[in-house]
């Protein structure tokens, strides 16, 4: 069936996975990119679907009434798969604004939107929301697992106010009845993510013989999923899910900072020739995270059971996959490292 559906986030590091796996798999859907290129955005990341028939980019900024309603009038629109956000925990706890700004405000105008253009009729239409397993807050070393029943007890200023569009988004569906969906997923990794966060960062200082900043101990948990599986499942979603309900993704995949590090510096010594050991030098415990949330742990068996999801990387292979991408795209980390990726929009949409 032909549809029109708006990817917001989409120059982003998820988004764009998805972007491609859509853009590929179904020529049938118009997909609208819909990004404000902020520092996090780069559409460099799709660079090798950006020529194809159903795929269209729009600068637009989500926190700008007028930009969407620009879009939603342009545009007949069926499906909003919303994953635009501020997505870096340290950069909630220097800028809690930018947060507020697009987490929050940015996704009550595209319910607002939504809910204006749709106007009572939603027959095949869905909002997407993309969430995070963070807004449940943090669990000690032994207690079990997220579920999508765990009270929300978010901690950071990021994890504020991604729980805060998450209740916004059930207050749409019951108060007006919007097709709505949820996820929340645990840490992702892989090709394209800002190397501001912990896996590409190290892979970039690791190449460069730069110290690797490890917060406190290293002691705190976070369960990896691999990007494409991600997409993958947001997918799933997308098309199986029952309007109104909410799925946690998560890779059962459970590491420790330091662990963690450790293992890239193996896997980094061996790559670029190194002594085994010589990596794990550039390790340096520094200040902790202010609030640093102790241990992430999702139980997705909702998803598996109800939608027949299932990761289908492990993790050595998808970090060797990861650190291989990182080590043949050197362009792509210098460019981001320079802020010379900001400049690729106007050389190929020019300045509008
Ligand atoms: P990212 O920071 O790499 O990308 C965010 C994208 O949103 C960028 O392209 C940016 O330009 C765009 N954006 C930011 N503000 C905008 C605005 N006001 N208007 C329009 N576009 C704007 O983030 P990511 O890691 O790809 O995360 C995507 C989504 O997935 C987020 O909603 C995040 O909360 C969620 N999530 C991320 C993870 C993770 O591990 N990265 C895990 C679970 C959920
Ligand atoms: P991050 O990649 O920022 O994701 P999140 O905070 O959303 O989980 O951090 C992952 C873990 O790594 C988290 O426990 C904080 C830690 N960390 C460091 O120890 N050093 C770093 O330089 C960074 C960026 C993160």
């Amino acid at each position: 069936m032909e549809k029109t559906i708006v990817i917001t986030g989409g120059a982003g590091f998820i988004g764009s996975h998805l972007v491609r796996r859509l853009v590929n798999k179904y020529p049938n859907y118009q997909i609208i990119n819909v990004d404000a290129l902020t520092y996090a955005g780069n559409l460099q990341n799709l660079s090798d679907i950006e020529n194809k028939p159903n795929y269209t980019f729009v600068k637009a900024d989500i926190a700008n009434e007028q930009e969407i309603e620009k879009l939603f009038d342009l545009h007949k629109i069926d499906g909003v798969i919303h994953l635009a956000a501020e997505s870096h925990v340290d950069r909630s706890i220097t800028d809690p604004m930018a947060f507020i700004r697009t987490n929050i405000v940015g996704t009550t105008i595209l319910l607002n939107a939504v809910k204006k253009h749709w106007n009572g009729n939603f027959e095949g239409k869905r909002f997407y929301h993309i969430s995070t397993d963070e807004v449940y807050g943090s669990l000690n070393s032994t207690s079990g697992q997220f579920t999508e029943e765990t009270s929300y007890d978010p901690r950071s200023p990021y994890s504020a106010s991604k729980a805060s569009s998450d209740h916004l988004v059930r207050a749409y569906y019951h108060t007006y009845g919007l097709p709505i969906v949820i996820s929340n997923c645990s840490n992702n990794y892989g090709p394209n993510q800002f190397p501001e966060k912990l896996i590409p960062l190290a892979i970039n200082n690791i190449k460069n013989k730069k110290t690797i900043p490890i917060y406190g101990k290293g002691e705190n948990i976070r369960d990896w999923l691999y990007v494409e599986d991600h997409a993958a499942a947001i997918d799933t979603i997308f098309h199986h899910a029952k309007i109104g309900e909410t799925y946690n993704i998560g890779g059962n995949n459970e590491w420790k900072n330091i662990d963690l590090i450790r293992l890239l510096c193996k896997i980094l010594d061996k790559k670029l020739v190194r002594n085994q050991g010589e990596s794990e030098k550039l390790i340096t415990f520094v200040k902790d995270r202010a609030g640093h949330d102790l241990r992430y742990a999702i139980d997705s068996s909702k998803l598996q059971h109800n939608l027949g999801w299932n990761p289908s990387l492990n993790f050595e292979e998808g970090l060797e996959k990861t650190v291989d991408w990182y080590l043949n795209n050197e362009t792509w980390l210098n460019e981001i490292v320079s802020g010379n990726y900001q400049r690729y929009y106007e050389q190929q949409y020019g300045n509008r």
